[in-house]
């Protein structure tokens, strides 16, 4: 009898045929890999449209440039950017990173900021440092994978916030936090992507945004403002970040992965100071610190290359995508589906019709040749079925338009089948379908 069995443990999920089986820790038996991985590896084939896979079009950078100037890293600095340097990141491309953030109303130093690798390493540092097992951590729903993938390493209750087409309900949230304070639980933090958000696409309005802050300052609730994609917005400015209104009460993760390039993994967090140092310490223990080489290709990059420009170019891009999603979508899509338009950043968030579910669905969408990501994998409690993710930012534009067909098909399918022997059951449980990292 294993020991887990003899004390009464709950069993580990996983495989029998693993000798380690029983020797997990606890925080390890919710990392599992769904059936959808599976389905998502096919997705690669050339035959298949993608419309779940939120990579940027790196393509897009000029490469050749970008390749001269990683050469004359090398052959110039090379004896610091191959070197080993501090857990808190390059003070020169910290320094760049403030200037980026001023784009967003963000006056901050240096030292506040620490380096991670990419957003996603910052989401496990914070949680890592605030989160208990049984902690809550409120999330608006739908959520980032990525982050909800942190939040169950770390053992979080996750509290999913209503949310509507201008972002988070702050009548919701303060509702959600009072039910939690009577109910005598424990709340760390708020998670929010309050810029095209992923994956519903939708922004926080900026009327909505001093009231966020309002209730989470009277809360003592921290908030935690994900924003890699507020520099790719379809229409004026970049929305006036959350921290430039309250640097005490929020941390702001940033990254280079989508204004420049996600295979450098270089991102931030923003911090108030104690936190900060707790990161510091955090990222440290994890990594001793991050590639030199990486953190001063980007600190090069943003010196010597015309960044803005570049930055204007991959709006201009990805407005054009989203724009070629929306006219098929209008064109093609069967009665009864709904969906937002984003004013920037990679997504659509699609309703389906009544009754259909979108995991269930996603094996027949293959096999006609097109793949999405199913709403239920940006819930932390199995419910998103009625909803997909469709991305446009790496499909060319006829692409684009193809998927979307092929996809209008797949419903339309679904419906009669629904007409036909009512609702079709799903792939599996609640909670297993967690994609893989290309389909952040
Ligand atoms: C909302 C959000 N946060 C964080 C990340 C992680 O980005 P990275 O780790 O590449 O910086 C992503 C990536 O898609 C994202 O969409």
């Amino acid at each position: 009898m294993s020991d887990s069995a003899r004390h009464g443990n709950p069993r580990p999920q996983g495989s029998r045929i693993d000798p380690y089986f029983d020797q997990y820790a606890q925080r390890a038996r919710g990392m599992v890999a769904s059936e959808i991985r599976a389905l998502f590896a096919v997705t690669a084939r050339p035959e298949i449209v993608s419309l779940a896979g939120g990579s940027p079009y790196v393509t897009a950078l000029p490469l050749d440039v970008v390749g001269d100037m990683v050469g004359d890293l090398v052959a110039g600095q090379g004896s610091v950017a191959l070197q080993y340097c501090t857990a808190q990141g390059d003070p020169g491309l910290r320094e760049k990173i403030c200037e980026v953030m001023s784009l967003e109303g963000i006056k901050a130093h240096p030292d506040d900021v620490v380096v991670t690798v990419g957003s996603q390493q910052a989401l496990d540092l914070i949680t890592r440092i605030f989160v208990d097992p049984g902690d809550v951590v409120l999330a608006e729903a739908p959520s980032y994978v990525g982050a909800l993938g942190s939040f169950a390493a770390y053992q979080a209750d996750v509290v999913h916030v209503q949310m509507d087409d201008d972002g988070l309900i702050p009548e919701a949230l303060a509702e959600t936090i009072q039910r939690l304070t009577s109910a005598g639980r424990t709340m760390k933090f708020l998670y929010t992507v309050p810029n095209y958000q992923n994956p519903a696409g939708v922004t926080l309005a900026a009327g909505r945004r001093h009231r966020i802050l309002e209730i989470c300052r009277a809360a003592g609730l921290l908030v935690i403002e994900d924003n890699p994609y507020g520099l790719l917005g379809f229409d004026g400015e970049p929305p006036r970040a959350l921290r430039a209104d309250d640097p005490d009460g929020v941390v702001y993760l940033g990254t280079f992965s989508k204004t420049f390039a996600p295979g450098v993994r270089v991102g931030w967090a923003a911090a108030p100071s104690a936190i900060r140092d707790k990161l510091v310490l955090a990222a440290e223990s994890a990594v001793l610190c991050h590639s030199s080489f990486s953190q001063l290709a980007v600190r090069e990059y943003l010196a010597t290359q015309p960044w803005r420009e570049q930055v204007k170019a991959f709006r201009e891009l990805y407005r054009q995508r989203r724009d070629t999603m929306l006219d098929a979508l209008s064109a093609q899509m069967p009665e009864g589906c709904r969906w937002t338009s984003p004013a920037g950043g990679f997504y659509v968030w699609l309703r389906l019709p009544d009754g259909i579910n979108s995991k269930a669905m996603l094996p027949r969408a293959v096999s006609s040749r097109v793949a999405y990501v199913p709403g239920t994998g940006f819930y932390a409690d199995g419910s998103g079925t009625d909803h997909v993710r469709l991305s446009y930012c790496f499909p060319e534009p006829d692409r684009i338009r193809e998927g979307v067909r092929r996809l209008a098909q797949v419903i339309e399918a679904e419906i009669d089948l629904r007409a036909t022997f009512g609702s079709v059951p799903s792939l599996g449980g609640p909670g297993s379908d967690t994609p893989g990292p290309g389909d952040l």
